[in-house]
């Protein structure tokens, strides 16, 4: 496996694969690999002859009270998995690299709308720092496909849009939520739960699948839903920030007849803020 850590030199690498005509798959990452994030490589894999992962964690898409300085890194450990998981490349930026005038002078891309709403109304500037990084990550690297988790649904709907809104010549592949045993959502947040936290953890997904069978059996009052959710998880120790059921397509509000709904969920455990999302045909 390559690592390069300036444009410089992975610049050079992925030219040599572009002349001998092979496609370039990438997996954006913030690192503290999990089998989530394999899964991606393992659908990137099957989408291109050349696999980018990349570890950087972009500081521009944390708030001021997130745990940007405590977020966990674990490179060495990052880059065993991946050289197992035959990644032909590693792209592990420095600052510098990503954001040459600095944070504070960066041009910043914005999707406007579909990031006010939902995590983006909890986390103000959160979707631009990820746009804006990801936008410098595909002019890099200049995938011809890339891979994101549907654990981030709204990330995953934010990403499409901008590529969409900008014609960018990129291919979004979306990766179903990989889970523990107990279906919590794998995630680097997962670790900072206490054993306790951890035992309750799972009933934010349960609380999805209830809802998802009422919505299944009929029930469509949505707002009432909605409310009745965030009370049970509040009841069970959790500190809801939204539980909602938009449609599928656009995260738009959905009216009776929504036959393609999502029900998403983010909610405060201990030090965590963990986050959810189940489509349901009807
Ligand atoms: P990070 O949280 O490291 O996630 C990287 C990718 O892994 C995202 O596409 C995310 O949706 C996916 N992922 C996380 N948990 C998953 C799980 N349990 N199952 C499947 N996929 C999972 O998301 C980011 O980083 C950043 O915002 C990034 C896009 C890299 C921009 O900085």
């Amino acid at each position: 496996m390559q690592i390069a850590e300036s444009s410089a030199s992975l610049r050079e690498q992925l030219e040599d694969w572009r002349r001998s005509g092979e496609h370039i798959a990438l997996v954006p990452t913030m690192g503290n690999l999990h089998d989530g994030h394999l899964s991606l490589v393992e659908i990137a894999r099957q989408r291109a002859e050349r696999v980018v992962v990349s570890i950087f964690v972009n500081p521009t898409q944390f708030g001021d009270s997130e745990d940007f300085a405590n977020y966990p890194k674990t490179l060495e450990r990052d880059k065993r998995r991946l050289k197992l998981a035959n990644v032909d490349l590693l792209f592990a930026p420095n600052i510098e690299t990503m954001y040459p005038f600095g944070i504070d002078n960066a041009t910043s891309v914005t999707v406007p709308v579909l990031t006010d709403e939902l995590c983006g109304s909890f986390r103000p500037g959160h979707f631009d720092g990820v746009t804006s990084v990801v936008s410098r990550l595909f002019s890099l690297v200049q995938p011809d496909v890339a891979v994101f988790g549907e654990k981030d649904f709204q990330q995953l709907m934010v990403i499409r849009r901008l590529v969409t809104d900008l014609s960018l010549p990129v291919e979004i592949v979306a990766g179903p939520t990989q889970r523990e045993e107990d279906e919590l959502a794998l995630s680097s947040r997962n670790q900072y739960l206490t054993d306790e936290e951890r035992a309750i953890a799972p009933r934010l997904y349960a609380t999805l699948k209830d809802i998802a069978e009422g919505l299944q059996s009929g029930k469509r009052n949505y707002p009432e839903i909605e409310q009745q959710a965030m009370g049970e998880l509040a009841g069970l120790g959790f500190k809801p920030d939204y539980v909602s059921i938009r449609r599928a397509e656009n995260l738009g509000e959905p009216d009776r007849d929504t036959d393609e709904l999502v029900v998403l969920a983010a909610a405060h455990l201990g030090k965590s803020r963990l986050i959810d999302n189940l489509v349901v045909h009807i």
